[in-house]
């Protein structure tokens, strides 16, 4: 007797999350806490214009875990955890292998302001999280500590440890600000090429009231106009093939160098990024203002398919182009309370 062979049917490729201009989000950032324990002038708002949410309105891990287990259900396969600084959440490796137990993500990162990554770089790397951004906005300990209220030795430590547990590749972000910290494009170069790290200049966005965006903002072409920087870059034109947002320069003294242009040359066209808020929050655009509540949902009970129906919906929702308003008297969700 012949045995009819057994056909396993691939189910049909899910169409996943697409928006409506063809883009896949396939990149979740989260941010588990809009707290931070810096206070860096162009990122917190200023003590009368917010407050940290009650920790019962933030979402728990185990809420987050669900949605994530959702996303990846739909394709995405990258997450960041962000903040607020992420370490000020108690436990967070518990995060890192609630997430790493999904099985589905191929690439799990932090971005952090640095102070505690020494403490906790260990259980973080053992709990499978794979590398870290970390902020980096002087190596002026004095004008460090007027920046950001924090210490750099620590962060400086926190980046030292990082590389010794293997979260790696270590990329260091920096908004340079026209007459803050601009002359020190250079020396951060140096130390990134120095150390092994990639480095990422970053244009000041207008986040938040009463930053003066006007007087401090510094667009990457015209530090890339200026000797001491170009001098430190290899070749005439930026590598080719990167999937990040920056564009990335080999240094002449090794490493390499990225530029990221929120504001002077957007970078919507290959957007794949949706964010998750502390609270629940579910966005497309991080400058657009639709954002969708999942933590609502999730506490009346909902079913996975509501979930799934929310993410559909952040797609569909998603602009072709995020716009940041010039203005900085306008009222804005700034990084903290959003997620770097
Ligand atoms: N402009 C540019 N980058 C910002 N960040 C926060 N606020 C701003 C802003 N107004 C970024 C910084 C920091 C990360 C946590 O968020 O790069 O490293
Ligand atoms: Fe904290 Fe990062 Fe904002 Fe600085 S930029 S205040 S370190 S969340």
């Amino acid at each position: 007797m012949r045995v009819a062979p057994i056909r396993f049917f691939s189910r049909p490729p899910t169409p996943g999350l697409v928006d409506r201009f063809g883009r896949r989000q396939s990149y979740m950032r989260i941010s588990v806490t809009d707290r931070c324990n810096m206070r860096c002038d162009y990122c917190r708002p200023s003590a009368g214009d917010w407050r940290s949410e009650a920790r019962e309105r933030l979402l728990s891990f185990e809420e987050i875990a669900r949605i994530a287990r959702v996303a990846t259900e739909l394709g995405v396969t990258k997450i960041r955890l962000t903040g607020g600084e992420p370490l000020v959440r108690r436990d967070l490796p518990r995060l890192v292998g609630m997430l790493v137990g999904l099985g589905r993500i191929r690439d799990l990162a932090m971005t952090t302001n640095g102070a505690l990554l020494a403490r906790h770089a260990r259980a973080l790397a053992d709990a499978g999280l794979m590398r870290v951004n970390v902020s980096l906005d002087s190596l002026n300990s004095l004008r460090f500590q007027r920046l950001t209220g924090g210490e750099l030795s620590g962060v400086l430590r926190g980046i030292e440890a990082a590389r010794r547990v293997g979260l790696e590749p270590i990329k260091i972000n920096c908004v340079l600000m026209r007459g803050v910290n601009d002359d020190e494009a250079p020396a951060l170069m140096d130390f990134a090429a120095r150390e092994g790290l990639t480095l990422r200049f970053i244009e000041l966005m207008p986040m938040k009231r009463g930053l003066d965006w006007n007087r401090r903002y510094l667009g990457i072409d015209q530090l890339l106009r200026r000797d001491e920087v170009r001098m430190r870059l290899a070749g005439k034109r930026p590598l080719a093939g990167s999937q990040d947002v920056a564009r990335y320069w080999a240094m002449r003294n090794g490493g390499m160098v990225g530029f990221i242009t929120p504001m002077s040359a957007r970078f919507c066209e290959g957007c794949n990024r949706l964010r998750l808020t502390a609270d629940g929050g579910l966005r497309s655009c991080l400058p657009a203002d639709g954002q969708l509540n999942l933590r609502d949902l999730l506490r009346g009970g909902c079913t996975d398919d509501e979930i799934r129906a929310v993410f559909l919906r952040a797609a569909l929702i998603k602009p072709e182009i995020g716009i940041y308003e010039f203005d900085a008297g306008a009222e804005k969700r700034s990084m903290i309370q959003i997620g770097g």
